[in-house]
């Protein structure tokens, strides 16, 4: 539905682009961006149905573990989404797998975040 293999590296590879122009998101990467750009390809097609390779290589994903190293705040989660998002059109993911993907995205980053956002989310008070 997304396209095969080759979409995800389409994707991953367009995503990347946009990390590479990030004030806030690209002195978290590594200098080299290939190894990454293939561990997030390869993540995609594991996790959206495809050959495991990913773990083959990498072990369990364990996603907010590997992120714990990254400051995720809501401005990195939305810079994160928004360069996805562009992604997914740069890459021409036809719908509904797009849909299907923008929402797990939306959600997965959302969890990932791992420091508070900067305006306290108002409980209600007691
Ligand atoms: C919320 C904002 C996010 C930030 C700031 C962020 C940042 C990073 C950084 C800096 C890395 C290390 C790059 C590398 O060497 O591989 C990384 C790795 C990774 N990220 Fe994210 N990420 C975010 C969200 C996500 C989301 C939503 C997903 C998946 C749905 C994801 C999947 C991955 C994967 C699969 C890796 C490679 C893990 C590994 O095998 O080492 N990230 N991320």
């Amino acid at each position: 539905m997304a396209g095969g293999e080759d979409a995800f590296h389409r994707l991953a590879a367009a995503f990347y682009e946009g990390i590479a122009e990030d004030d806030l998101l690209r002195p978290m990467y590594p200098e080299q961006l290939e190894a990454a750009k293939r561990r997030l390809a390869l993540f995609m097609i594991q996790y959206f149905g495809g050959p495991g390779t990913y773990s083959e290589e990498r072990g369990h994903p364990r996603l907010r573990m590997r992120h714990a190293p990254f400051e995720v705040g809501m401005e990195a989660r939305d810079r994160w989404l928004k360069h996805m998002n562009a992604a997914l059109e740069k890459a021409e993911i036809p719908q509904p797998a797009r849909e299907v993907m923008r929402t797990y995205f939306t959600n997965t980053a959302t969890f990932l975040m791992n420091v508070p956002p900067a305006m306290p989310i108002q409980s209600g008070g007691k």
